[in-house]
């Protein structure tokens, strides 16, 4: 676990970095959350609940904005707000969600634990802040509530799980990635250079490989057509392309494969 102070910028808005990582019958994943200008995006998940506090009590968020519901990212707010009363924003479509404690299957409390019930408001399009300005973009396809927020001053952009990795190979079970894929070229319309990313850190060169991901899975979404074309099957498809199947897959049960983007990629493109 670590924090880091990535920037150094004027007027208050550099980026601090919370880092954790998690490693579980030989996968390990990483996740960030950031603070920027008094405002906390992403509050982790509750395995680094006592760093967040420890960071959160020295830096006094004013704000937590999440990109989404996962409990890798809301997992330590409803401790955040009960005990330094700082308010919580995200997407109107999951404040319901949020109320409840997430019902996550074992490998996933597993890796992060578990979320509370809690209270939050919907995310305003635009937030400001004493120095910044961020942009709340919808971005849904990881999930349908998913935003990335936006600086177009500083040319930031922080990208919650939209982004992840330029080379998908494994998503989610109920992920859909053509509507990924949309939110990915809608958002290629924007000017940003660096990336914030909850899973693969800060990328300076965020642009391109955003760019580089989308033109990825167009390729692999033309192969993949193809192939169901010719006939063969989804899970066919998955092991010639994928012939390497990870651990999570085994431990998840599935729930984090390959055949899931293939899935996606031909049964989930004309929603
Ligand atoms: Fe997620």
């Amino acid at each position: 676990m670590k924090w880091g102070f990535l920037l150094t910028i004027n007027h208050g808005t550099e980026v601090k970095v919370i880092n954790c990582k998690v490693r579980l019958l030989g996968t390990t994943i990483n996740v960030y959350a950031y603070f920027v200008d008094g405002m906390l995006i992403d509050s982790g998940p509750q395995r680094m609940k006592q760093e967040m506090v420890d960071f959160c009590t020295l830096n006094r968020p004013e704000k937590i904005v999440h990109t989404h519901y996962h409990e890798d990212h809301t997992g330590n707010t409803p401790y955040l707000k009960h005990k330094l009363q700082i308010p919580a924003y995200i997407h109107p479509d999951s404040l319901k969600i949020c109320r409840q404690k997430g019902r996550i299957p074992f490998y996933r409390f597993a890796f992060w634990g578990n979320r509370e019930g809690f209270e939050a408001e919907p995310l305003p399009g635009i937030i400001e802040n004493s120095h910044s300005r961020y942009e709340a973009i919808h971005t849904p396809g990881h999930t349908p509530d998913h935003v990335v927020f936006l600086d177009r001053n500083e040319g930031r952009l922080f990208s919650g799980d939209l982004f992840v990795h330029h080379k998908t190979r494994i998503v989610r079970r109920h992920e859909n990635i053509p509507l990924l894929m949309e939110s990915l070229r809608r958002l290629l319309k924007e000017n940003f250079e660096t990336v914030y990313c909850a899973h693969a850190g800060v990328l300076e060169h965020g642009y391109e490989l955003v760019k580089q991901k989308l033109s990825y899975l167009e390729e692999l979404q033309d192969q993949i057509l193809s192939m169901s074309n010719n006939g063969q099957g989804s899970k066919d498809i998955a092991r010639k392309l994928f012939p390497q199947t990870p651990t999570i897959t085994y431990f998840s049960f599935g729930q984090f494969s390959s055949y899931n983007l293939v899935r996606s990629l031909i049964e989930d493109r004309w929603q």
